[in-house]
């Protein structure tokens, strides 16, 4: 495997809306993004994953997009952009845009345009049917509740929409569609970006007449074509948002050999919690099964493929809530969990509020919601006749508002994110959880991402080492190592809040701590008892 500077670095995802408001009109923006580079220098990332900031109507925050080379008015300005990036540059951190082109807005001129005839030229850009027997041409769901195809009275034909109704799917079929694609794609490399993240790339290869949507035949052979139309020899990092991918798929994605992407964003681990498909349906973590799942990927891939490393995004619930203790743990489970991913390997993906170990949310009243997902869902599960409770519970577990409530800069008003009320309430707890304090206190969450950053930085081993489970049967502790020729790293986290003790009766006599979550942890691996959430990260002498 050839080497890359993404396999070292370290990825910080910022979703504009809620990271800080430059303006004063309640709405993040590329400005605040600016103002706070330094923090973002501070913490030590290489990369800025952005989350959509192209013109949008914000049925979906962004992620229907209306023009794909202009901004959001509530974001800013082109020069606005052309200045991040400048900045960015600066302090030697890419910018990766988010690449939305699954489907478009229906505000978009294409759709526009398409919508007005069949005989339309842009008709072909969008997948139309007729009904069959007068309803909608099969029951293909939409992922946002519903089905997933819109009857257009004008012209009588359904579009399919795999999210909300304005977000129609594009048809990659068509050539034409495919080669503004990557026009637009090439006009964004021109400007200097880092790489792009690929928003539900795996749908695009889709067969909505067989009911295929993910992995459809023609997906790699399209991503190839992108590889050569845009991406090649431009060094980008590329990143494929691939839910349903087995290691033999990321394989494909991310095998150097094929020329198609850097690396694949998949959420086998994240799927743990849930019974079956439905993410609503809550089920506890075993954490056995987070073992067999991260480790699979750890080894799977070998020297043909490479992971993202990630426990949040922007459409999951905060780490420290779900799988960690918001509560009297909070600090210690953050640090935890942040040690127990970025000790392994892959590019690690930190998203915003991650590093100063932001909870999930619990608004009083569903009006408080924002998320199309959420409220979606809430009205179809009222409607089958679920209990209120029992639709909040899912959301309070799962809702993708979690993820973006404004970023707790201090304890002022509103979170030092804006001066005006913010687009979604911030999170009550902000007066002691924000980044002021988190950057006063040596031992904060903050600091322990940037010692895990730096850990990465200066060791091949975290970065390339081979990956080996330890103690797999353990109920409470998740260990491995990692091995690079003769050098080698030794992880142990207790997941959860009780003592547990370390039972790995064999080796690794002489140990140095390169981080802990703990002043005074043992470098005894004998008799080893670890305290709630202890979490070591050992060089093995
Ligand atoms: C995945 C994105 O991460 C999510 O936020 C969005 O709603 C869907 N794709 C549709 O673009």
């Amino acid at each position: 495997m050839e080497k890359k500077w993404w396999h070292s670095s370290v990825v910080y995802q910022i979703y504009p809306r809620s990271f800080k408001d430059s303006n004063n009109d309640g709405i993040g923006d590329i400005n605040g993004i600016i103002e706070k580079l330094d923090y973002l220098k501070e913490l030590g990332i290489d990369v800025i994953w952005l989350s959509p900031v192209y013109k949008s109507p914000n049925d979906d925050n962004g992620y229907d997009i209306s023009d794909y080379c202009d901004i959001m008015d509530e974001f800013g300005t082109m020069d606005d952009m052309d200045r991040l990036l400048d900045e960015g540059n600066k302090r030697g951190i890419k910018i990766v845009m988010d690449l939305v082109v699954n489907h478009t807005s229906d505000e978009h001129k294409w759709f526009i345009e398409a919508k007005k005839s069949k005989n339309n030229e842009y008709r072909d850009y969008y997948i139309w049917r007729d009904g069959f027997n007068d309803k909608e041409p099969n029951d293909l769901d939409s992922i946002f509740s519903g089905s997933a195809w819109e009857l257009d009275k004008e012209t009588n034909q359904y579009y399919l929409h795999l999210f909300s109704k304005k977000q129609p799917d594009l048809n990659w079929e068509n050539p034409k569609v495919r080669t503004e694609v990557y026009k637009m794609m090439n006009y964004w490399i021109d400007k200097g970006i880092g790489g792009f993240r690929m928003d539900v790339i795996d749908l695009i290869g889709k067969l909505p007449d067989n009911k295929i949507t993910a992995n459809g035949p023609k997906l790699h052979e399209y991503i190839q074509e992108m590889n050569r139309e845009s991406l090649k020899d431009k060094d980008l990092l590329t990143v494929g948002e691939t839910w349903g991918a087995t290691p033999e798929i990321g394989k494909m994605y991310s095998n150097q050999a094929r020329n198609e992407l850097s690396m694949i964003f998949q959420f086998e681990h994240i799927m743990l919690d849930q019974e079956g498909e439905e993410k609503w349906d809550l089920k506890p973590l075993n954490l056995l099964d987070l073992k067999r799942a991260l480790s699979k990927w750890q080894t799977a891939l070998g020297d043909e493929g490479w992971n993202s490393l990630f426990w949040n995004n922007h459409d999951l619930p905060r780490i420290v809530s779900r799988w960690g203790n918001d509560k009297e743990y909070r600090v210690k489970s953050a640090k935890m969990l942040a040690t127990l991913l970025h000790g392994m390997k892959g590019t690690p993906y930190i998203y915003q509020g991650e590093e100063l170990g932001m909870t999930n949310v619990k608004f009083n009243s569903i009006k408080d919601y924002n998320d199309i997902e959420s409220l979606n869902m809430y009205k179809e599960r009222i409607a089958k006749g679920y209990k209120h409770e029992e639709i909040m519970e899912s959301i309070y577990a799962k809702g993708r508002d979690n993820a973006r409530t404004p970023i707790q800069w201090d304890d002022s008003e509103y979170g030092g994110f804006s001066n005006s009320k913010p687009w979604i309430d911030i999170n009550e707890n902000y007066k002691y959880i924000n980044a002021k304090n988190c950057l006063e206190d040596k031992n904060s969450i903050f600091y322990h991402y940037k010692k895990l950053i730096e850990i990465r930085r200066n060791n091949e081993t975290i970065v390339y080492g081979d990956y080996n489970l330890l103690c797999e049967e353990d109920n409470n502790i998740f260990a491995y190592t990692r091995k690079l020729n003769d050098d080698t790293i030794l992880v142990v986290c207790n997941f959860y809040e009780n003592e547990a003790k370390f039972n790995y009766e064999y080796g690794f006599e002489d140990l140095e701590i390169l981080l802990s979550n703990y002043s005074d942890s043992s470098t005894n691996l004998r008799n080893l008892k670890l305290r709630p959430y202890e979490a070591i990260m050992y060089r093995v002498k």
